[in-house]
């Protein structure tokens, strides 16, 4: 079991949601952490937060604004980030979006891109950029996708895409890690409480509301708390909540018979109390 005091946690997204609770988690158990977002005031609002969880005044708890959307943002600030504060033992790419949860067709390019430079090249480039300060510490990337990205979803075909798309690169990314004595961890949350929902809920379409009431929300105090047990385990892969492990496990048995003729059948009835 890997142990968290005097280690240099970065954590993209750790201004809110996941990101945040779980910094508050890893200063409670020792470690040092920078905080990485856009806005400022709210990472300055967490770095505070997450102060008031630490063990001892000797941990840093830092904050950088960087887009991890824009690859010169990403390579300016992770050499900053290094030098003033080290390389990262532990890596955490939780920042996303999950805007335009919307039909297909209502999807512009430009929308659909936006959550796949976010979502995708974000953490791609946040890794890609550090990699090389992490490879003699042997560190621990951590990439937050999503159970969006194992089971389709009505209205999520921006953002499934990119959560699948994070599946593969952990997959293909672990194997080249591993000989080198790093580790990956990809993690893949159902619903969770968070200021994400707030965004998805301007467009999600009914039947994409009824499809994620099946599995049910986590608190962000409890998927974090099982996400920091799963990377002290070196877990590769890893479901918060039992209901999404269970649906899962339901989904591989069956070859996605199951998940498709239940999902099928909510639409179905969703569609029918909306009169169609
Ligand atoms: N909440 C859920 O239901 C759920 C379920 C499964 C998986 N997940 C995944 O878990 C991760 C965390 O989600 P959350 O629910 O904690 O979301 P959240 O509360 O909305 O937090 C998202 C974080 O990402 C940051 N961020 C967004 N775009 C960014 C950008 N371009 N550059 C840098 N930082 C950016 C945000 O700060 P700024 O806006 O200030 O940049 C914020 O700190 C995401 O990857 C999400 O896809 C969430």
């Amino acid at each position: 079991m890997k142990g968290f005091e005097g280690k240099i946690i970065y954590i993209t997204g750790g201004s809110s949601g996941i990101g945040l609770e779980m910094a508050r988690i890893f200063a409670g158990r020792g470690a040092h952490l920078v905080l990485l977002a856009r806005n400022r005031q709210k990472l300055e609002g967490a770095v505070r937060s997450v102060e008031e969880s630490r063990l001892s005044q000797g941990q840093k708890i830092a904050s950088l604004s960087v887009d991890v959307a824009d690859p010169a943002d990403v390579e300016e600030k992770m050499a900053a980030a290094v030098k003033e504060y080290g390389p990262p033992d532990i890596l955490v790419c939780s920042a996303g979006i999950n805007k335009h949860a919307d039909h297909f067709e209502n999807i512009t390019y430009g929308m659909f891109d936006e959550v796949m430079k976010t979502n995708v090249y974000g953490p791609r480039t946040v890794i890609h950029t550090l990699l090389p300060a992490m490879k003699p510490r042997k560190g621990h990337v951590v990439i937050l996708s999503s159970a969006a990205g194992l089971f389709g979803m009505f209205g999520y075909t921006a953002y499934g895409t990119s959560k699948a798309a994070l599946l593969g690169l952990a997959d293909s990314l672990r194997y080249e890690l591993r000989p080198l004595g790093m580790k990956v961890t990809v993690v893949c949350p159902p619903e969770v409480d968070t200021p994400m929902n707030l965004d998805e809920a301007k467009t999600l379409p009914k039947e994409g509301r009824a499809m994620k009431d099946m599995a049910g929300m986590l608190t962000p105090e409890y998927a974090a708390r099982v996400i920091v047990r799963a990377i002290a385990k070196e877990q590769y892969f890893f479901i918060p909540g039992p209901l999404t492990r269970f649906i899962y496990l339901m989904h591989r048995l069956t070859n996605g018979m199951g998940t498709r003729i239940t999902s099928d059948a909510v639409v179905w009835l969703t569609r029918r109390k909306m009169g169609y």
